[in-house]
Formats: C-alpha cells, sequence, structure tokens
C-alpha cells in the first residue's frame, strides 16, 4: 500500500526521499512522486514509473532541504501523474502527501467546491490540502487541525507549507507514521525501513498527535495541540537487513533465511528445553479457555489453520479461525472464557487491526502473534509473542509464514503441557523436533534445481492444483496462494475427499497437480484419489516423506525428510515456495512486486 517519507535538514531532501522511497517499494505501488520546496515554490515531480524512473527524472533538479515523496497504491483514481501525490492546494500554498482513505471525500469535495475550490484529480487526497488552505486564517497547525476534524477514515499525512517553508508537519489517524531524528534533521516515513540509513532512533505517533519538525527538532502535540512530550526509542534493525545481499530477488533471499528465521523464533521461547512465554495469560485463564479464534489475513490465515490443526489435536480445545475481513462484519460470537489469537507479519493489515479493536471493546481475552515489533498490532496487544522471521520485503510472504507456523506449533505444546492434554514425552519429542527443525529445513533447501527445473516446467500452465488432506490441505492452500500473487497462473487448492465432489470435473490429460502427502494415516486413501487423478490424464508431481507410494501413481516426486506429521507444514511448504519463486522468474515477471498487491495491507 502507499508510502510516506519526508525530509527536513542539512542534506539534499530529494536524495533522502528517493532512498527512502525505493524501501518503500516493497509495499506495493503503482505511482510515486516528490514535492521539495526551492525558491519559495514547490517543486513537484511525479510519475507512473518506477522509483528508478522518477530518480532520472530529478537528477537534475536543484537541491532543497524539505520535501516529502510517496508511492501510491491506487484506490480513489487510476494510476495516472494527476492521481500520484503530492497534492498541493489550488493557491499553490499547501502540499500534502496522503497513505489511507478519505470515507467522506465526496462531501467535503463538494463543499469546497461550492466554495470555488477546482480538482485536478480523482482522489480522496486533494481535498485535504484545499481544507488546510480554507481554514488557514494565519495559524496552520490550527487549520490543519480543522481539516483534520472534518476528515473521516484512515490516514497518515505529511504537509509542507510555502509562508513556513522549514517546517514539515505530520498527523495520523488509523494508518501508521513513524518520526525519526538525526543529527540536526528529522524525518517522517510509514515504516522504519524507509529511514533505517539515517537514523534508528524513531517515535511512533498515536492517532490524532501531530508531529511538527523544525530546525534539527521535532515538537510533538496532542489532538487539541497542546504540546506533549514523547520518547524516542532505538529501533533494532539494521539497513543491510532490507538489501537482498547477493540474491536475486528478495523472495529467494527470505526462502533460504527459512532456516535461520526458524532457529530464532524456536531459540527466543525454548529455554532448557521447555517453553516458556511472557504472557499475561496466568494457567488458570488457560485451564478456562472455552474456545479459540484465530484471526489473520492470506497467508497469515493459512497459518492459522495450521494452529487449529495442531492445537485441537493436542489440546482439544475447538479452533475457530476467521478471515479478518469477514470476522469484523458479522457480529462474532464470542463468549467470556474464549481466547481470540491475531497473527500478522506486518502488524498493520487493517481488517485485522479493526478485529482487534473490536475483541478488545467486547472485553474478550485475545494474544497477538506479529513479526514487525513497534507495529499497531503490537502496540495494541498486552499478550505479545513474536515470528523472529526479521524484515521480510517480497510481497510474498515465505519466511514469515513459516515462522507463523512454528510460533503456533510452541504454543499449542505450550498449552497442553499446562493443561496435560496428551502425553509428556510426545510433547518433549515435539518440542525437539522443532528445536532441531532448522537443519531438516536446509536439508529442503540444498538442492534448488530440482524446483528450478519443476517450475519451469509449469510457467507456461494456465491452471494448477495443489491437493492435499489435512494439514497437507491446508498447506496446498498457501502453496496456491504463493503461485497465483507472483506467476498469475490460476491455481486452485482442494481436498483431496472434494474432488468427486466437483474439481475432478476440470482435470483431464495434462493438467498439472501438485500432491502433498505426509500423513500415515491417509496414505492408502490419498493413493487411491491420485490415481483418480492420474487416471484422468493429469501430471502428478508428490511431495511426500511417505516410502510406501506406488511410484506409477506420480510423475515425479519431492522429498521431505521424516518428521511429526502434526509439524510437517513447516517443511512441505518449501518446494512450494520454491517452485512459485522459479515459475515466476522463468515467466521473467517482477518476483518481488507483484502487480496490484501490497506488501502491508493498511485499507479494508
Ligand atoms: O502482514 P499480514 O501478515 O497481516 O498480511 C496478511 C496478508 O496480507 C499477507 O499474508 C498476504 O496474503 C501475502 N501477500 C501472502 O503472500
Amino acid at each position: 500500500m502507499c508510502g510516506i517519507v519526508g525530509y527536513v535538514g542539512e542534506k539534499d531532501a530529494k536524495s533522502v526521499l528517493l532512498s527512502g522511497l525505493k524501501k518503500l517499494e516493497y509495499r506495493g505501488y503503482d505511482s510515486c512522486g516528490i514535492g521539495t520546496i526551492v525558491g519559495g515554490k514547490f517543486l513537484v515531480n511525479k510519475n507512473t514509473n518506477r522509483i528508478d524512473s522518477l530518480e532520472e527524472e530529478v537528477k537534475e533538479t536543484p537541491t532543497s532541504k524539505i520535501g516529502v515523496g510517496h508511492t501510491r497504491w491506487a484506490t480513489h483514481g487510476g494510476a495516472t501523474v494527476e492521481n500520484a501525490h503530492p497534492h498541493v492546494s489550488n493557491n499553490k500554498k499547501v502540499l500534502v502527501v496522503h497513505n489511507g482513505i478519505i470515507e467522506n471525500y465526496a462531501r467535503l469535495r463538494e463543499m469546497l467546491k461550492a466554495k470555488g475550490y477546482k480538482f485536478y484529480s480523482d482522489t480522496d487526497t486533494e481535498v485535504i490540502p484545499n481544507l488546510i488552505d480554507l481554514y488557514n486564517k494565519g495559524d496552520f497547525m490550527q487549520a490543519v487541525k480543522k481539516a483534520m476534524d472534518m476528515l473521516e477514515g484512515s490516514f497518515a499525512l505529511g504537509i509542507i507549507n510555502l509562508d513556513d517553508p522549514n517546517t514539515l508537519v505530520a498527523a495520523k489517524r488509523n494508518s501508521p507514521l513513524i518520526v525519526g531524528i538525526g543529527d540536526a534533521e528529522s524525518f517522517i516515513a510509514s515504516d522504519f525501513s524507509a529511514i533505517l540509513k539515517y537514523t534508528d532512533k524513531i517515535s511512533i505517533l498515536e492517532n490524532d498527535e501531530y508531529a511538527v519538525l523544525k530546525n534539527g527538532g521535532v515538537y510533538f502535540y496532542d489532538s487539541e495541540l497542546n504540546p506533549c512530550g514523547k520518547d524516542f526509542k532505538f529501533i533494532d534493525m539494521k539497513d543491510e537487513a532490507t538489501e537482498k545481499n547477493g540474491y536475486a530477488h528478495f523472495m529467494l533471499k527470505e526462502i533460504n533465511e527459512n532456516t535461520i528465521t526458524i532457529k530464532n523464533t524456536v531459540s527466543e521461547y525454548i529455554k532448557d528445553d521447555e517453553i516458556v512465554f511472557d504472557l499475561k495469560l496466568t494457567e488458570e485463564d488457560i485451564k478456562n479457555i472455552n474456545q479459540i479464534h484465530i484471526v489473520a489475513c492470506g497467508t497469515a490465515m493459512h497459518a492459522g489453520l495450521n494452529g487449529k490443526n495442531i492445537i485441537e489435536t493436542l489440546t482439544r480445545i475447538p479452533v475457530n479461525v476467521e478471515v479478518a475481513s469477514e470476522f469484523r462484519y458479522k457480529n462474532p460470537i464470542l463468549k467470556e472464557n474464549d481466547l481470540v489469537i491475531f497473527i500478522s507479519q506486518s502488524g498493520e493489515t487493517a481488517d485485522t487491526v479493526a478485529c482487534l479493536e473490536l475483541v478488545k471493546e467486547r472485553g474478550i481475552k485475545y494474544m497477538s502473534m506479529v513479526n514487525v515489533k513497534e507495529s499497531t498490532i503490537d502496540r495494541m496487544s498486552e499478550n505479545v509473542i513474536y515470528t523472529k522471521a526479521g524484515p521480510e520485503i517480497a510481497v510474498a510472504s515465505t519466511k514469515a509464514y513459516v515462522a507463523q507456523v512454528c510460533l503456533i506449533d510452541l504454543f499449542a505444546i505450550y498449552l497442553a503441557k499446562i493443561l496435560k492434554t496428551a502425553d509428556k514425552k510426545y510433547l518433549k519429542q515435539l518440542t525437539y523436533e522443532l528445536k532441531t527443525m532448522h537443519a531438516a529445513v536446509q536439508t529442503v533447501l540444498e538442492h534448488p534445481e530440482v524446483y528450478a527445473e519443476y517450475g519451469k516446467s509449469i510457467a507456461s500452465e494456465l491452471d494448477m492444483f495443489y491437493l492435499g488432506r489435512g494439514l497437507d490441505y491446508y498447506v496446498a492452500l498457501e502453496g496456491s496462494l504463493k503461485l497465483k500473487e507472483i506467476s498469475y497462473i490460476h491455481s486452485e487448492a482442494c481436498q483431496f475427499g472434494e474432488l468427486k465432489h466437483g474439481p475432478i470435473a476440470l482435470i483431464e490429460e495434462g493438467t498439472n497437480v501438485i500432491a502433498i502427502c505426509t500423513s500415515k494415516k491417509l496414505l492408502g486413501k490419498v493413493v487411491s484419489n491420485i490415481k483418480e487423478v492420474k487416471a484422468r490424464g493429469a501430471k502428478v508431481l508428490l511431495i511426500t516423506n511417505q516410502t510406501q507410494v506406488p511410484h506409477e501413481v506420480y510423475d515425479e516426486r519431492m522429498e521431505i525428510p521424516h518428521i511429526d506429521e502434526l509439524l510437517s507444514p513447516i517443511l512441505t511448504v518449501i518446494p512450494l515456495q520454491l517452485i512459485a519463486y522459479y515459475a515466476t522468474v522463468e515467466k521473467g515477471l517482477d518476483v518481488d512486486k507483484p502487480r496490484n498487491l501490497a506488501k502491508s495491507v493498511t485499507v479494508e
């Protein structure tokens, strides 16, 4: 989704802004722009290409000490230069970049039109600089506040103003915005990565707070414009963590980081062979849990499905997994002793955040599993446990999924131990397997040529099927999502048992099927199901750790190491991630930045 960066200081603003925008590219965008102040006027450059081309465009433009930049992911109006940010007021005195959505913009636009304002874009954003201008009677901050009071929706704003050309104003409601401070310079950004190259000292703006950046300092104000002190803290993240480090793509780097991700996530929570979580949920609370609800979106929701399987198996507590965008609008049935678990890599997904607010309001116990510290979900949750995946830049989530599955596995074992619902020795064995899982993952990663060859072979396909039962089906869902989101090959995941109830009608000579099988108990059934698709001409790739599958039922086979069935998704997903990656590379598509998608979905 859209990205914001802003700068005030002694450096050339445009180079800071471009470097920040490059770091924000991963969020997904379809146009970009920067606005600086030169010779008492705004200098605005926007285009619908990549940041590199914006960089080329501004190579010869004069330097400036202040400016804001933006990557836009179109919501209101197409991806055109007119709609790209920044947007400027009619009198060319106020310039704004904006993330999020102004829900009442149509009404505001009519009101402004009635007062003589003209509009050049289709965006919701363009009302903001004009509203500020309308209310500006000499006290700029009062004008910004008045405009803020009129706006409905979610937004983060970076504002500069020609009457005070050394000052940058930032404001936000329900959309993340951070402020960074360096040596006689200050920054705003929609996420840390944009400014990490310059500073790791940051403060997070809360809803309806204002930050005024000037003279190398930052001044904070509350919603009534009373000065309010806010702390700066150091972020434990290095700029290099957001670089490709020699890999062709972030996605490939991140898939290869699955080993270290598992190691870091597991070692954070296993102390002397015991799983330890620092949660405000007491043993009593856990013993009283009536039902668990897991709420998330996309890949994080798929990790939640794995969680359902392992939690139900080990604890017999019923688990309901819900897509956040459905959960928030369905008046969910939540009872006093329920526990809601939110899973999110970014910690910023708008629908997941909204569900958290809903659950909080209802007074139901909840906890969160997030990857990005200091993200909105992290800050809103009393009980948080972290996936230690480090920054994930590729839009397609890979290592974060693996970390989420590991974390939820650890949590399931932790619950079962407290509840005494599973054999102690078995729980110990699972804990041990998780501790050594990184080595098993390494063996799956060792022969990339196998996945590359298969990926290439499917690159020109139009349709794929991913089949499995139980946990293997949940992984099939994730493999299918991975393929479609980056290679644009249509794919469908299906439970083996459901084939006969419809989808098998689509299987014909040459249809590509990836069959996943890690369950000894279900092996016989799965073999029969594979035979059914084979008999209709399907080309079957089998991903398995079972030795008893007759070779005539598959065309190709990929082996994964033996591991307890409950933990198998951590291994089976890796070939699927690599297959999606190599198919996309073969098609010559932009692996890390697939069309229409954004890394963190901050609007609903
Ligand atoms: O940051 P979150 O984990 O909340 O994001 C959820 C989904 O938007 C995300 O997993 C999405 O489905 C990915 N593009 C999948 O690769």
